[in-house]
C-alpha cells in the first residue's frame, strides 16, 4: 500500500504511513493566480493499492478538487485500488433536501469520487451515517465511518474529566455522548436544538442538567462558526458547572468560533486531526491506519 498525503493532510498522512510502516509518496501541487489546482504524483502507483488522505476544510471545493485529480491520475498510472481517506467530508450536512430544490450535495459529491474510481471512502465521525449510507446506496463506492470521540474523550480523562457528564447539543449527536461516557465513566444528557433552515438561527433549549459544581463534556461532530457549542457551553456553566470542555471531531472553527467558545466559559477546547489546529491534540492516524489495513485483506481486495 502506498498513502499519498494529498494537500489538505500532509501530517495526517505521514502519520497513518508510519502507522502501517509503509511509503508516503508526496504529491505536488500547486494553486494558479487564477485558483485552479496542480497536482502531479512524484513516484510510481502501478499495481499498488494506494490511499489518498484529503481532509476537505477550509476550502471545501479546492480541497475537493485536488482529491480528486489525485485520486484519478493514480488510476491512471495503474494503481491496482484508489481508497480515498477523507477525514473531513465537506458537503456531509447537506445530505437531504430539506427545502424544495435544494441541491443534493453530498450525493453529488460521492458520485464524483465514483466518477474518478475511488472504490472505497473512508470518513471521521461523518454527520449524519443514517443519511451517508442511504446515498451509499446508490453508488459503488463503499463508505467506513470511523469515530475520533473514543479518542477524544481518553484525552479529556487523562486531563480531569474522569466521570463528567458527557452531552450532545441535538438528539442527532447523542450516540457521540454515549461513545465518550463510555470512556468517561459519567453520565450523559442532550440539548434541544432547532436551526432555522432559511436564517441559519439556532434555537437551544435548556434542560435541568444538575451540573452545579460538576464537571461536563460537550461533544459534537463539528464545530464551525462556534455558535452551537458556545450556546450549550453558556448554559453549563450558567446552571453552575464547575468546568466545561468542548470537543469536537472536525474544528473548522470558522469566523472566531474559538473566541466564542472561550467567551462562553469553556475552560477548554479539544478537537481530532481530521482538520489540523491548535486544538488538535489527539490523532486518528492509528484509527484510519487500522481501517485500512483490514481493507488490504484478501477478502477486501
Ligand atoms: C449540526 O447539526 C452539527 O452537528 C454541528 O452542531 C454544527 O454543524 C455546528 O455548527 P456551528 O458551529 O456553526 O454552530
Amino acid at each position: 500500500m502506498i498513502i499519498l498525503p494529498g494537500p489538505a493532510s500532509i501530517e495526517l498522512g505521514k502519520r497513518i504511513a508510519d502507522e502501517l510502516g509503509v511509503i508516503a509518496q508526496t504529491v505536488d501541487h500547486r494553486i494558479f493566480p487564477d485558483g485552479e489546482s496542480y497536482i502531479r504524483l512524484t513516484g510510481s502507483v502501478s499495481g499498488e493499492v494506494v490511499a489518498v488522505v484529503q481532509t476537505t476544510a477550509p476550502y471545501p471545493d479546492q480541497k475537493l478538487m485536488q482529491l480528486l485529480l489525485t485520486a484519478s491520475t493514480a488510476n491512471d498510472f495503474g494503481a491496482s485500488r484508489v481508497v480515498a481517506v477523507v477525514p473531513y467530508i465537506a458537503y456531509s450536512r447537506q445530505d437531504k433536501r430539506f427545502l424544495e430544490g435544494e441541491a443534493l450535495s453530498l450525493d453529488v459529491v460521492i458520485r464524483l469520487m465514483e466518477n474518478v474510481g475511488i472504490t472505497d471512502l473512508i470518513v471521521v465521525d461523518t454527520h449524519n451515517s443514517a443519511s451517508l449510507h442511504m446515498i451509499e446506496e446508490r453508488h459503488s463506492v463503499k463508505i467506513h465511518n470511523v469515530s475520533a470521540i473514543p479518542l477524544l474523550a481518553e484525552y479529556l480523562k487523562k486531563h480531569g474529566y474522569e466521570g463528567a457528564l458527557s452531552l450532545s447539543p441535538d438528539k442527532g449527536a447523542i450516540h457521540h455522548a454515549e461513545a465518550a461516557a463510555y470512556v468517561l465513566g459519567g453520565p450523559t444528557s442532550l440539548f434541544e436544538k432547532t436551526r432555522d433552515r432559511k436564517t441559519g438561527e439556532i434555537i437551544m433549549a435548556a434542560k435541568d442538567l444538575d451540573v452545579k459544581g460538576k464537571r461536563a463534556v460537550v461533544f459534537d461532530d463539528i464545530i464551525s462558526s462556534g455558535g452551537t457549542m458556545a450556546m450549550a457551553v453558556a448554559v453549563l456553566k450558567n446552571q453552575g458547572a464547575e468546568k466545561v470542555a468542548a470537543a469536537c471531531s472536525h474544528a473548522l472553527f470558522m469566523g472566531g468560533a474559538e473566541e466564542k467558545i472561550r467567551k462562553a466559559g469553556a475552560d477548554l477546547i479539544l478537537a481530532a486531526d481530521t482538520v489540523e489546529t491548535q486544538y488538535s491534540q489527539v490523532t486518528i492516524a492509528g484509527v484510519i491506519a487500522a481501517k485500512l489495513k483490514q481493507l488490504s485483506k484478501p477478502q477486501h481486495l
